[in-house]
């Protein structure tokens, strides 16, 4: 029998248009002989539907119009089995699912919050645990896990709203010291929102002053001079890494704005690829030295932060040093970076087999762990007296 892959996407992010784009991209080149697909999508308001109409990219013009012609459900586990039950008319089984493929991209869902809901249930999914995916989404926690890994990441200073409040003069002292141009981002946001570049200290304030209306934590990093922007997926979990094919990314401006990355200055030709629009090169025009560097230190990368799954790890090169640095990995990157992985050789529909064979030995490992005891110890529990002091 065909095993059913629950492909969820979607959800309330700043990226919810791109995760709809990756994950109908993904449906469509599953190996239909050997899964059945069952599309779980997460609406803006965080309401899970699933049905056929989710199937086609242009059914989402109108996002509203979707909800109606699609079934409303919760995913749940009944009987040893993980259904989408209905939660409209009568409460009844939609349909189940043996495997979860999440591809969703963003705050509130790749952060770890949806990886911490199908491991609550049980269900086996594809790509990174909890941890994973959480450290990847604090900018501030994740330098400090690189740097104890001797991965190279750029100086920063960071601070919380309230600390610079009272602090101001002692913080724009530490960045002056780290020296400008600096570059001041939301520690946990994505898609360049909220972030500078900032050139000298008449306009760090004001940077400051942005960043905190989207977050209550941020840093403010040394930026890197003549930047060039490289990205590499993995492949695999922490015992097993295979990497892709290097891409340069390239910006019109000083940094990688959201309008590089979504509304992109060229026509949109063929299918879309990773950050929708983006202008690329593939593969990266950077010598060989550096790219074997770059390889490296992304499955260091994938394994210091317990990747697993397909990611793409980010990085910031100053062109003239030769100085790479790690940026942020991407868990659930745009597109799966299918397109990085093709050109060696990997097609499409090969990446997402491998993904959906890991996730289930993954989860037949870990089944073999303890986890659990099979003694009550509230067995024979006569109330508080019987708590051990
Ligand atoms: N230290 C830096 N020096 C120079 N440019 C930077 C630096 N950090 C970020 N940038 C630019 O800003 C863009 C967005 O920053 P990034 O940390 O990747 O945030 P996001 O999570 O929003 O993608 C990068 O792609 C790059 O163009
Ligand atoms: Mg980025």
């Amino acid at each position: 029998m065909k095993l059913k892959i629950g492909v969820i996407f979607g959800g309330k992010s700043v990226e919810h248009e791109v995760s709809i784009i990756s994950a109908i991209q993904a449906i469509n080149n599953i190996d239909k002989d050997k899964y059945n697909i069952v599309p779980i999508y997460i609406s803006k308001e965080k309401e899970l539907y699933t049905g056929k109409n989710l199937l086609k990219i242009e059914n989402y013009k109108d996002l509203q119009e979707i909800k109606k012609v699609s079934k409303a459900v919760t995913l749940c586990k009944i009987n040893n089995e993980f259904c989408l039950l209905s939660l409209t008319g009568l409460r009844k089984v939609v349909d189940k699912i043996d495997v979860a493929f999440p591809i969703v991209h963003g705050a509130g869902v790749e952060d770890g919050s949806l990886a911490g809901y199908l491991d609550t249930i049980g269900v086996p999914y594809v790509g990174s645990r909890v941890l994973g995916s959480a450290l990847g989404q604090d900018k501030v926690i994740l330098k400090y896990v690189l740097k104890a890994n001797d991965i190279p990441v750029t100086d920063f200073v960071w601070f919380y709203d309230s600390e610079y409040l009272v602090s101001k003069d002692t913080y724009l002292k530490q960045i002056k010291e780290m020296g400008y141009p600096v570059v001041v981002k939301p520690a946990s946001l994505g898609s360049s929102v909220g972030i500078t570049y900032v050139k000298d200290e008449d306009s760090i304030d004001k940077a400051i002053e942005e960043a905190f209306e989207y977050d209550r934590k941020i840093l403010v990093e040394k930026a890197v001079d003549n930047l060039v922007e490289v990205n590499c997926s993995v492949l695999g979990n922490y015992h097993h890494q295979e990497v892709s094919i290097l891409e340069e990314v390239i910006s019109s401006s000083d940094i990688l704005t959201y309008q590089d990355k979504y509304i992109g200055h060229r026509k949109m030709k063929g299918p879309s690829k990773g950050m929708v629009n983006t202008d690329r090169r593939i593969p990266a025009n950077i010598d060989e030295c550096l790219q074997k560097e770059i390889k490296d230190l992304s499955i260091l990368t994938f394994k210091a932060l317990n990747l697993s799954g397909v990611c793409r790890i980010d990085y910031l090169i100053d062109s003239k040093k030769n100085k790479v640095y790690v940026n942020e990995p991407n868990i659930i990157p745009g597109s799966l970076s299918f397109y990085l992985w093709e050109p060696i050789g990997k097609k499409y529909q090969e990446l997402l087999d491998d993904l959906i064979k890991q996730a289930i030995d993954e989860y037949k490992i870990s089944n073999k762990k303890v986890s659990h005891f099979q003694t009550n110890i509230l067995e024979n529990f006569e109330g508080t007296k019987g708590i051990k002091k």
